[in-house]
């Protein structure tokens, strides 16, 4: 592993780290940026740079709430492995832009709080990497401080999460009794060494192990299975270590872990098609779109994953919702030490992308232009909302806005088939808020979100015979998406199973592809 060659697939790791808030996401992030040679940052940790702020309300908020909305990447170096660590919104409301980072990495990193176990955030967005299987290490946090018992939280993750466990490691005390960390398998000890603020990990071989831990440590091993490297690159099964990010105590352990463990670059779907890593031909797909990071230029990022090939800089691609091949000739790589330097990137590797609207979520970008990736859904809102505008003559700025917004993945937009009132609807509370502070800061509409006798949105497929008939005879609850596809807008999730139970023949989907 060690001598990888930092130009082939193998050497990359794309992971992204799932966790609820104040698990310490950001403190462990710090710490693997820390520990692993930095190179490039894009976007803060947080939003605490000088020049992230005040660029718009829609930043306002983050600061507000201290939280990142938007995900942004962070790459770094060790033993010839680059990591390429893609943020995602740690907050309780996420969006689709969360789910669909998880869509652009190959692996993920779980943090648990040790006294708290699994929270809900955690598990949702837990889910989201099972939908794809992506594969998980779990690292539990906090072992400086009191926890729960080990068993407690090694079984709880096996039971929430129908996962098999392996314990890669255990901590000798925990809280004020914390004396280090044994790692199976080494056998040896991690002790704190140093001041106590950020201790250094000694390791220490031969440590005289309390007894009480002595069996402890006997029974994590003969009780929970053996790591199957296959198991886990499957999903099922999570390799788990212990550590305290903000003592920086077993990071260097978990980079390891990924460095030896978690999957390069994976096969990515393109219908009944899997696109490897090695196919010459460069292609990958775009999971978000960041538009207005500057309201003086209407430029956007696109985000591409790059799925195959050796891209270089001026090369042309063609995005698939466009048709005809686009120049790339200044793109943001961020694994670039010196940005103007580098020219190259790697399947596994994140290019940013500027345009000017011509590049949407979800679309393929490829030399040939004969693939299309697939599995970058739009979600079903759970949050439906009337748009109400201030100023009626605005209708026009109104509708480019949310057409804007919907295809940057902040919003989705449904205009409904009978009346003029526009349907906007959101994965959680604070895209809400995001929406209409951007509304008025990058559009100068003014607008209020009133509620909508709307509980959430099914996409319609099915013959168009079928098609025809059931829309003869619901126009009131139909609407049209950004597309133009045909949306079931549905007063609760009761009237849902009605319809799908009348109307066998269509199908009822909770998420589209595009
Ligand atoms: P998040 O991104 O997952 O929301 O969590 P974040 O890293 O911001 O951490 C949440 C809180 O937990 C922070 O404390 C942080 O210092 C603390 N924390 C993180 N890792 C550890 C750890 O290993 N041990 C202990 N004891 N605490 C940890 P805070 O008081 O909310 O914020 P701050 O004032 O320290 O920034």
């Amino acid at each position: 592993m060690a001598q990888a060659n930092t130009d082939t697939t193998q050497s990359r790791r794309t992971f992204a780290i799932i966790s609820h808030p104040d698990a310490g996401k950001t403190t462990l992030t710090e710490k693997l940026l820390l520990t692993g040679g930095a190179i490039h940052l894009a976007g803060e940790v947080k939003a605490r740079g000088a020049a992230r702020r005040a660029r718009s309300d829609w930043m306002k908020i983050e600061q507000q709430r201290g939280i990142s909305v938007t995900s942004s990447v962070m790459t770094f170096e060790r033993d010839g492995i680059t990591f390429n660590l893609l943020d995602t919104p740690g907050h309780e409301d996420f969006s689709e832009d969360t789910y669909r980072t998880l869509t652009a990495v190959d692996s993920a990193i779980m943090v648990i709080d040790a006294a708290k176990g699994i929270e809900p955030q955690t598990r949702k967005l837990f889910e989201v990497c099972r939908l794809r299987s992506v594969p998980i290490i779990t690292f539990v946090n906090k072992v400086d401080r009191e926890g729960r018992s080990v068993f407690e939280l090694l079984d709880e993750i096996a039971d929430m999460l129908a996962l098999d466990v392996s314990p890669q490691m255990y901590p000798v005390g925990m809280g004020g009794e914390f004396q280090g960390i044994l790692d199976f398998a080494s056998g040896e000890v991690v002790v704190p060494e140093g001041p106590s603020k950020e201790f250094k990990g000694k390791r220490v071989a031969g440590f005289d192990l309390p007894d009480a831990i002595a069996e402890n440590v006997e029974l994590a091993q003969i009780g929970y299975p053996e790591f199957d490297i296959d198991a886990y690159r499957s999903g099922d099964m999570t390799p788990v270590y212990f550590g305290s990010a903000l003592k920086n105590f077993g990071v260097t352990e978990l980079i390891e872990a990924i460095a030896k463990y978690a999957p390069p670059p994976r096969p990515q779907p393109a219908g009944e098609e899997q696109i490897s890593p090695d196919r010459d031909e460069v292609t990958g797909f775009i999971f978000k779109v960041q538009a207005n990071m500057d309201p003086n230029h209407r430029d956007r990022i696109a985000f591409m994953r790059q799925v195959s090939g050796t891209f270089k800089r001026g090369m042309k691609l063609t995005p698939s919702g466009l048709g005809k091949p686009i120049a790339i000739h200044s793109p943001i790589l961020f694994f670039a030490q010196d940005r103007e330097l580098a020219d190259t990137a790697q399947a596994g590797d994140i290019i940013g992308i500027p345009n000017h609207g011509t590049l949407r979520v979800g679309d393929t970008l490829s030399e040939k232009n004969q693939i299309r990736f697939t599995g970058l859904p739009n979600f079903a809102p759970e949050i439906l909302r009337r748009v109400q505008l201030e100023d009626p003559t605005k209708t026009k700025q109104l509708r480019k806005a949310l057409d804007d917004l919907s295809e940057e993945g902040v919003i989705q937009v449904f205009y409904p088939e009978i009346g003029g009132q526009w349907i906007v609807g959101v994965v959680g509370q604070l895209q809400l808020e995001v929406l209409i502070s951007r509304l008025e800061a990058e559009y100068k509409v003014e607008a209020r979100l009133e509620a909508s006798p709307f509980a959430t949105a099914r996409w319609l497929r099915g013959d168009a015979r079928a098609m025809d008939e059931f829309e003869k005879y619901n126009r009131a609850n139909l609407a049209k998406d950004r597309d133009g596809d045909l949306v079931f807008m549905a007063k609760s999730p009761w009237d849902v199973s009605y319809q799908q139970e009348k109307n066998p023949e269509l199908v009822f989907s909770a998420t589209k592809e595009r």
